[in-house]
């Protein structure tokens, strides 16, 4: 397990809750037996107790005052160890993929399954990853990646055998929603990004929502694994929301309209920018902590897929159901 921050911490309690139904529903038995964040990694082969990872990182602890660290340089030790799958959810990194791309590549090379809720492998080299994991017969899954619980990629991917999406688009950044109906209430655009921060909507570092690209990231994502293209991010046209404002937002809501930060798909043209929809649409519906999804399909009619997400628990569930969608049966 890479990374034990917010996700790895619900996805350690999940482990714990599910056990038994996991078990008995599907035949599969999970022990985590090498543990990283920043400052390492430590190693049980008989598994870690759940609630002492999650006790040591409430308590702000690092793995390093685990009598069973192995010291810090991660990818080689992972490499040294015998193991099924890893669960990956570090920091993004868009520029390099970082460690996770190292390790990803690694793993997969020697048929080891990744798991990811991290984006960045996946933007950077993903269509490449999953040729290799298709190669070396394991898996390589990341729906965590795309609108935390919401089975989006699945459902493309799974649920719509032989049909063509025509056209798909979204609202997938929650800062974005939250910073418009600040300003919609009057607050300026800089306090509304502060807002957003302070209740942890927002990132420590909120550029890449607000400039759009954490949306982007997500549409690559989706365009990449369910439209079979092969975008990078320079074959998207994006636009953030730094340059909407409260005058604009308020004409069209007295006009029974309202602003979205919309990811579309549609004509073989990608693009990310702020787009005025109806009130009454799906698309302005969606609001808040809410993440959501319209496919125009020929053979599938209109699909409409929303979810409320304000923790990450169905962030971490759906790592455990890519998970278990790799070794049910196995
Ligand atoms: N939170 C969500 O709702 C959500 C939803 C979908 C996807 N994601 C993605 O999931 C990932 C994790 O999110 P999060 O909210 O859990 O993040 P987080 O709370 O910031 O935790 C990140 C974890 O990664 C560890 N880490 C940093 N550098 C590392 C390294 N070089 N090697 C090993 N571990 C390292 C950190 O270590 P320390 O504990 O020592 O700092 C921390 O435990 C991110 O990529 C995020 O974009 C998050």
């Amino acid at each position: 397990m890479l990374g034990l921050g917010s996700v790895h911490q619900n996805l350690l309690w999940i482990l714990m809750d599910k056990k038994e139904k996991l078990k008995r529903d599907y035949g599969i038995e999970i022990s985590i037996i090498a543990i990283a964040d920043s400052s390492g990694i430590a190693v049980n082969q008989n598994g870690f107790d759940p609630r002492g990872v999650i006790a040591l990182k409430t308590g702000e602890g690092h793995v390093r005052e685990f009598s069973t660290f192995r010291g810090d340089d991660t990818a080689e030790t992972i490499e040294s160890l015998s193991l099924d799958l890893i669960f990956e959810a570090t920091p993004v990194d868009i520029e390099t993929g970082g460690i996770a791309l190292e390790i990803c590549r690694a793993a997969l090379l020697r048929s080891v399954s990744v798991v990811l809720a991290n984006k960045g492998p996946v933007v950077k080299e993903g269509n490449e990853l999953r040729r290799l994991a298709e190669k070396n017969k394991c898996g390589f899954e990341y729906s965590a990646t795309v609108c935390g619980g919401l089975p989006i990629l699945n459902i493309g991917r799974r649920d719509m055998i032989a049909g063509e999406i025509k056209e798909l688009t979204g609202v997938f950044n929650g800062t974005s929603n939250f910073v418009i109906n600040a300003m919609k209430n009057g607050v300026n655009f800089d306090d509304a990004v502060k807002e957003a921060q302070m209740i942890g909507a927002a990132e420590a570092d909120p550029s890449l929502d607000i400039g759009g690209w954490d949306t982007a990231f997500k549409l690559l994502i989706i365009a990449n694994t369910m439209l079979g293209a092969d975008l990078t991010l320079s074959d998207i046209s994006v636009e953030g929301i730094d340059g909407v404002s409260a005058d604009m937002i308020l004409a069209e809501e007295k006009a029974g309209n309202t602003i979205k930060l919309i990811a579309a798909a549609r004509d073989g043209k990608y693009t990310v920018k702020p787009t005025v929809v109806s009130k009454n649409s799906f698309l302005g519906s969606i609001e808040g902590w809410e993440m959501g999804v319209e496919i125009h399909s020929d053979i599938y009619g209109i699909s409409y897929h929303k979810l409320f997400e304000k923790e990450p628990i169905p962030t971490a569930a759906s790592m455990l159901r890519d998970a278990v969608n790799i070794f049910a049966g196995k």
